[in-house]
């Protein structure tokens, strides 16, 4: 079921100062500020040649974000995104299997237009999973 790695999501403080810091001191390509008011965020997209970073910064006071950077101040890994063929036989096989979906466990579409969801942390080694349909 699972495929390649597509992303590791880092939630941090200054939007402008991450990206910098990958541009110049590890001469990334590092892509524009992309605002996603759907889903509370404001990402950067950093293409690596294996795969890529997403830095995420809160976009509104609802944001899932918030939270997560009042006990993580400094930033953070906030999730880790892997790659799926069929989103719904994936999250049909989780869910037999006991792992619990965030939200209503429909597939939304993601920061790169294709279905995501997402795997609760405490089902997954502590870590929130993303699954991308690609
Ligand atoms: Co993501």
């Amino acid at each position: 079921m699972i495929g390649r790695l597509n992303h590791v999501a880092i939630a941090v403080p200054d939007l402008e100062a991450a990206a910098n810091q990958y541009r110049a001191a590890l001469g990334a390509v590092v892509g524009p500020a992309v605002a996603q008011p759907d889903h509370g965020v404001t990402v950067i997209f950093v293409e690596l040649p294996n795969t890529k970073i997403e830095f995420l910064h809160p976009l509104g006071a609802e944001s899932p974000i918030n939270n997560f950077l009042d006990k993580n101040p400094a930033g953070g890994i906030h999730h880790i995104c892997y790659e799926v063929d069929d989103i719904q036989a994936a999250r049909d096989s989780l869910t037999a299997s006991g792992a619990r979906v965030l939200g209503d466990g429909t597939p939304k579409i993601g920061a790169h237009g294709k279905p995501v969801l997402f795997l609760h942390p405490k089902d997954f080694q502590g870590c929130l999973i993303e699954l991308e349909q690609v």
